[in-house]
């Protein structure tokens, strides 16, 4: 039996209903291991799971958490490919908050030399969502046009590095001067900054054919509308998330939060087929059970990370124990890649 430390939503709430206890971690089955975690990678469901707000979560009190990098502790009998000490990465369905994990091999992915931990725990989960809406949904091509929200953050910047693989035209909102000019700096020449200008109105100036091939989405609301209206024929509108739902507050704004949920745009089959576009929508929680999808993902995103086109943007660290910190920075609107907590 190990010990490890966990990080536990105690009940739905505020930050403070983050609580550390310990948890004994029984020997691994034999396609399993044991991680020995050195850092976490934030996402922003975390934060909507903590609040209650996360359909796939189980009920409180369970352990948050999607991606983690750290040294292989332990390995079951049947695992060849790894052993103890290696440094490797992981996604995980919930639990990766904590100090000690337990996994299935398949999810796991040995650590590219270059990479820190931190770097490592910001990677699987966050590249897979872009891989997943780019490429397996939107059948990225070459060249195409491909409009990024929320693109200086984790999976925004992950997107934007695998559109930069097919050399795309990429157009890139955030919220802040600080993050128009990070994504200068990532090689962006149509950055938008939605609090000064309107993005439906500035593509349809910039953009060659006035619209856009593929658009990622994970605000949701009015920009899901004017993403639709902005697609080219053929265009892929791929929503993944619904960060206009995130209260700004501490605790939800149950109303306005019902208002906004109850007004969210409905995309009709004969407006589809008449508009020759398509809307497509995914949560990784969901997709464990397909196997290879997430193996076949994985592979490819290593390989151009051995090819040097990936690499983690991380913005901030916090230690294991400033959980609570690290989600409101994130939830902030602030950060600028992945939020990643340590572990000593
Ligand atoms: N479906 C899936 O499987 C899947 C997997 C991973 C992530 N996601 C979704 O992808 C999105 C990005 O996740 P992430 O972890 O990489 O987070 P992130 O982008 O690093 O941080 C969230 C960012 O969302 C933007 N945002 C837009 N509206 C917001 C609001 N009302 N409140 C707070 N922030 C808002 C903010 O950037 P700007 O203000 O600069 O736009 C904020 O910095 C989230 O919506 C998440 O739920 C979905």
């Amino acid at each position: 039996m190990h010990e490890a430390a966990v990080i536990e939503i105690s009940k739905f709430g505020p930050p403070e209903v983050l609580k550390i206890r310990k948890q004994s971690i029984a020997p691994p089955a034999p396609d399993e291991m044991i991680i020995r975690v050195r850092a976490i990678g934030l996402n922003f469901a975390d934060i909507f799971e903590r609040l209650g707000l996360y359909a796939a979560a189980p009920k409180a009190p369970f352990v948050p958490g999607f991606e983690v990098a750290g040294t292989v502790e332990e390995v079951g009998s049947s695992v060849e490919q790894f052993e103890r000490g290696q440094r490797v990465l992981a996604v995980t369905r919930f639990g990766g908050y904590q100090t000690l994990l337990k996994t299935q091999q398949s999810l796991v992915r040995a650590l590219p030399d270059d990479f820190t931990f931190e770097e490592g725990a910001g990677f699987a989960t966050t590249y897979l969502t872009a891989y997943h809406g780019l490429l397996n949904l939107a059948h990225l091509q070459h060249q195409e046009s491909v409009l990024i929200h929320a693109a200086a953050g984790g999976v925004g910047t992950a997107a934007v590095q695998i559109a930069q693989v097919f050399d795309a035209e990429i157009f890139a909102t955030c919220g802040s001067q600080e993050k128009t000019n990070f994504l200068k700096e990532m090689g962006i020449e149509h950055t938008i900054d939605y609090r000064k200008t309107d993005f439906e109105k500035e593509v349809r100036s910039r953009s060659d054919t006035g619209g856009i091939d593929i658009i990622m989405d994970s605000v949701g609301g009015e920009t899901f509308r004017k993403g639709y209206r902005l697609l080219n024929p053929m265009g892929r509108l791929i929503v993944f998330g619904l960060g206009d739902l995130m209260p700004s507050g501490r605790k939800p704004n149950w109303p306005k939060l019902a208002y906004k949920y109850l007004t969210l745009p409905r995309f009709g089959p004969a407006k589809l087929i008449g508009d020759n576009k398509t809307v497509a929508g995914f949560n990784l929680a969901y997709m464990f059970k397909f196997k290879s999808t997430f193996s076949d993902s994985m592979d490819q995103l290593m390989a151009w990370v051995r090819d040097g086109r990936l690499r983690t943007v991380v913005g901030r660290t916090f230690p294991f124990e400033q959980a609570a910190q690290a989600q409101t920075y994130l939830q902030s609107r602030q950060s600028i890649g992945k939020v990643v907590l340590t572990v000593d």
